[in-house]
């Protein structure tokens, strides 16, 4: 992809962790950026906190956008056309985690894992594709290690990643002919807020979220003629068990 300063972003779930360094990572290559997250206040507010940090060359809007709803996606779609004219990059990387054994896990606990992790990202790719294929745009979905790895009490996560990561690959053969760049990342443990974590100080041998940032603006740097369509990357030096 060429000429990043002159393309824009959708990021789903861009109010922390993941979805916000990526965010951060591709204002700094001049990259405009619409982040989504389920109220308009965190939103707006981590936009708000992007734009802080005194880069003239692009610049952060916060939509409420819920990706367990069709229309919601289309709507940030047609919101993030209206401020910048187009979008050539989504991101979907809104997600989240419910980890039980098979016996308890609720029926709401599934539920909200596949409508987020698996019908999320399906949707905002369904909202965007025609804005992609007019500008030979990138999709990428951030699945999980555990969307080739399965763990006990992961029924529902498991389910939803090892889901994402093939409706993404099997998205990267419909797309690719139309110019559309699709990726999925694999990432093992990032220092976020998944799950009611709290990143501090214990989480440094984590993969931290810039890296994740670097990773994506990396991919989008990459020679047209090449898509590393699946990449798995995990922390180099984990604790030992
Ligand atoms: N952290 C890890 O170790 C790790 C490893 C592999 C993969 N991942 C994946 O990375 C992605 C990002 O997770 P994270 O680690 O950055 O977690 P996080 O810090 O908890 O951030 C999750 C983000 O998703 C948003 N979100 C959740 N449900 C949403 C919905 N229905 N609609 C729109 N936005 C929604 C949240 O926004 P609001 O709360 O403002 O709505 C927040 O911005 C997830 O798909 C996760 O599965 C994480």
């Amino acid at each position: 992809m060429n000429d990043l300063g002159k393309k824009s972003a959708l990021i789903t779930g861009g109010t922390k962790g993941i979805g916000y360094g990526i965010a951060e990572a591709l204002l700094k290559e001049g990259i405009n950026v619409a982040i989504t997250g389920r109220t308009k206040e965190t939103a707006e507010k981590a936009a708000k906190n992007l734009n802080s940090k005194g880069n003239d060359r692009a610049q952060a809007i916060g939509l409420e956008a819920d990706v367990r709803d069709y229309k919601s996606q289309q709507n940030a779609v047609e919101a993030a056309i209206d401020k910048f004219g187009g979008v050539d990059i989504v991101i979907a990387n809104a997600g989240l985690g419910h980890f039980n054994s098979v016996e308890d896990i609720t029926i709401e606990e599934w539920k909200e894992t596949i409508d987020t992790n698996l019908s999320g990202p399906f949707y905002s790719l369904k909202a965007s594709v025609d804005q992609l294929k007019k500008n030979k745009g990138y999709f990428i979905s951030i699945s999980s290690l555990a969307g080739t790895n399965f763990f006990k009490g992961g029924s529902a996560y498991n389910a939803s990643k090892f889901g994402l990561t093939g409706f993404t690959q099997a998205a990267m053969l419909d797309l690719r002919d139309h110019g559309v760049k699709v990726s999925t990342i694999m990432p093992g443990s990032v220092s976020t807020h998944f799950n009611g974590n709290e990143p501090d100080a214990k989480d440094a041998w984590k993969i931290q979220k810039e890296d994740i940032g670097k990773l994506v603006v990396d991919l989008l740097k990459m020679n047209p003629r090449a898509l590393p369509s699946k990449i798995e990357v995990r922390p180099t030096m984990p604790p030992s068990k």
